[in-house]
């Protein structure tokens, strides 16, 4: 019988957090909590993607993706290929969707795709047959450290419902916050976000999230506060004052943090600018912060969704304009 491996996560990529449905949610992170139990166990090795390969396209730095998309094709047996674009031919102007072109007439199974423009990975999606993971297009989306972040959070309060989570500092640059919100709306959290004016989306309520352009107000008794990085790399002009001024009111330190929960968790995607939207010692609190545990929740969620979507890719329609493989 030809029945779909993960019934429960049906698409052929993963472009965005934005339309999945909890059940779809809900069954990468399942598969997800199982590789963070097996990634702290000796034995980390296995054989579900042996004979896959996955390749890796970073046209914007990464250091957590990149490498935890690596690590996470690795511990399942698949063939990985890294390509940076400085020693490809997109360096002598080969454009995107060439690019893809050319790689995907090796027959790869997975594309991990990052960036700079939104909606370049779903692009791509309709010029390759195998799967495309969007690794972060732009100020879009980053479904993966969405996933990453919730599962985080699932381990350490046990459910996502219910729970108010204030994301805080950059969201307008942030596709990270995107992701986020998208999910943990659909699982049913309510999202505050926390900003200076001029760092907060137009139109941000219509997402279904609260917005505070004071911080000790956005932090009253939340339960977990996710701080965003400046993005200085997306602004044109200034958006605040100063590095001194944007820490003084927006900067998480131990003082505003204490307005949140007692137990409140300290999230952050990184790369942190330490004293700038976040103070070492909240960063580094060990009872507090699970920022570390991100990082190593961002493989198990990789691992995941690397494994559904190679196990179902022979199951799920090719959204590809080209003829099938
Ligand atoms: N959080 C995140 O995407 O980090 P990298 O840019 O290091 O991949």
């Amino acid at each position: 019988m030809n029945t779909i491996p993960f019934p429960d996560y049906r698409h052929r990529h993963l472009l965005g957090i934005e339309g999945l449905v909890p059940i779809e949610v809900t069954a990468l992170l399942d598969r997800a909590e199982i590789y963070a139990q097996r990634n702290r166990s000796p034995d980390k090795f296995s054989e579900e993607m042996r004979g896959r390969t996955v390749i890796n396209l970073f046209f914007e730095n990464s250091t957590r993706t990149r490498t935890s998309f690596e690590l996470a094709a690795h511990r399942l047996g698949a063939n990985v290929i890294n390509m940076t674009v400085g020693s490809s031919s997109v360096a002598k102007g080969e454009t995107l969707i060439d690019t893809a072109v050319t790689l995907n007439a090796m027959h790869p199974d997975v594309l991990v795709v990052r960036h700079a423009e939104s909606g370049a990975a779903a692009l791509l999606a309709q010029k390759v047959n195998c799967a495309v993971i969007n690794a972060g297009d732009g100020a879009h989306e980053h479904p993966t450290q969405a996933l990453l972040d919730a599962l985080t959070i699932r381990r350490r309060r046990g459910k996502l419902s219910g729970l108010e989570v204030a994301i805080c500092g950059d969201v307008l640059h942030s596709r990270v916050a995107r992701s986020n919100i998208h999910l943990l709306n659909v699982m049913g959290a309510h999202v505050r976000l926390v900003g200076p004016r001029p760092l907060i989306p137009s139109g941000a309520q219509e997402l279904g999230v609260d917005v505070f352009y004071d911080m000790r107000e956005g932090l009253k008794d939340v339960d977990v506060v996710m701080m965003l990085r400046i993005q200085m790399e997306r602004m044109q002009g200034n958006f605040f004052p100063s590095v001194r001024e944007y820490f003084r009111y927006f900067g998480l330190d131990r003082e505003k943090l204490a307005l949140a929960k007692p137990d409140a968790l300290i999230m952050h995607p990184g790369p942190m600018n330490r004293g700038v939207e976040i103070d070492s010692d909240v960063a580094d609190d060990f009872e507090r912060s699970v920022i570390r545990e991100q990082v190593e929740m961002g493989v198990a969620v990789r691992m995941a969704v690397l494994e559904i979507l190679a196990a179902n890719l022979d199951h799920t329609e090719s959204t590809s304009t080209l003829e099938k493989r």
